[in-house]
């Protein structure tokens, strides 16, 4: 089976070719054009800039990939959530091939991509053991979800302000240090201290599974404003004493949460599963907290918006025969993982 991946939810247009084969997922052809550079110009996206660049790229991407309607099965295109104006991009011109090429055509759920990203390479049926529990960080999302199989997910914690990622582009923007801020923080982090700050650890000893990311931010702020002039050391040392507090609360709040729900597989998705502290520290926290659990981190590849997860989820929808009509699909700027 061979599946169209369509993502235009924020700043990345993508297109992939998933192939199933002997049960087995792989990534035939995948092209993905970054925004990135125009919209850093702004210090973030700029949704009017991200849809019409969605509409220029798009086609040409597709006309690229070179495939014919005779060779895929279906159609997957993200649906939401995300951006009103880019959905719009993407799911129109999906319906337009599903109807143009007369195949089965699928809405995607943004989050179950990233989550499905952790499928791309495996053997699908079996890959995994559930329950499992996601930790999904990305720009928009912090959330950790109980999972008892794909499609089926119950939210059990998430942030009450900030996503993760988007404290890293808002602390990026304090040190001005540009967009999108995770790799430039993560990249200065390096060269830091990671216990040169005290910055706090919002809700770690709260024994819910939520996050709350603002105030580590307004931290962050507070700092800043005790001088004028921060040296490079300093301003790494932030970086680095910042990063270890987002991380050191994403970790311990989800091998809690695995502990409390017996999971037997810890997955790592959405953009901030692309930070090497993170995926470290939830690695080696996994293997001494709890040895019977496997950590799962998506390759690197995969991690930050792209289409191949979208197909890879697409083609879990399609194979439960669960697919949209080109005439009522609709873009869903809010849409809820499992709803
Ligand atoms: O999943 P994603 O590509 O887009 C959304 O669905 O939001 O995630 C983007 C987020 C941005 O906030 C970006 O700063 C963050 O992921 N990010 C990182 C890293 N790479 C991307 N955060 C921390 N460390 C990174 N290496
Ligand atoms: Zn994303």
């Amino acid at each position: 089976m061979r599946v169209l991946g369509i993502e235009t939810s924020c700043d990345e247009t993508s297109v992939a070719l998933l192939r199933v084969s002997k049960g087995v997922a792989s990534i035939e052809k995948h092209l993905t054009a970054s925004q990135i550079l125009k919209h850093a110009a702004y210090g973030g996206v700029v949704p009017e800039v991200a849809a019409r660049l969605h509409a220029e790229t798009l086609p040409l991407l597709i006309d690229e990939l070179g495939i014919s309607a005779k060779e895929i099965d279906g159609v997957a295109v993200t649906r939401g959530p995300g951006l009103i104006t880019s959905l719009r991009v993407g799911t129109d011109f999906a319906r337009a091939l599903a109807y143009g090429w007369d195949r089965p055509l699928v809405g995607v759920n943004h989050i179950e991509g990233h989550i499905a990203a952790n499928w791309i390479g495996k053997k699908v049926a079996s890959a995994y053991r559930f329950p499992a529990l996601v930790l999904v960080v990305s720009g928009g999302h912090t959330e950790i979800i109980l999972m008892k199989g794909f499609g089926k997910y119950e939210r059990i914690g998430s942030t009450l302000d900030d996503a993760a990622g988007e404290a890293f582009d808002k602390v990026a923007k304090m040190l001005d240090l540009g967009y999108p801020g995770g790799p430039a923080v993560s990249k200065r982090a390096l060269l830091g201290k990671p216990d040169a700050f005290a910055f706090p650890r919002p809700l770690l000893n709260k024994p819910n599974f939520d996050f709350s990311f603002s105030g580590l931010k307004t931290a962050v702020l507070y700092t800043l404003q005790r001088k004028k002039e921060w040296s490079a050391q300093e301003v790494s040392d932030i970086c680095a004493s910042f990063q270890a507090a987002v991380v050191e609360t994403l970790v311990a709040k989800t091998i809690r949460a695995a502990n409390v729900k017996k999971a037997k597989t810890i997955f790592l998705a959405g953009g901030v599963a692309a930070n090497t502290l993170l995926r470290e520290t939830l690695t080696t926290a996994v293997k001494n907290a709890l040895p019977k659990t496997i950590a799962v981190i998506p390759d690197l590849l995969y991690c930050t918006d792209n289409a191949a997860m979208i197909a890879m989820a697409g083609y879990f929808r399609l194979s439960k025969k669960k697919q949209d009509t080109w005439k009522g699909m609709e873009p869903d700027p809010n849409w809820e993982l499992g709803i």
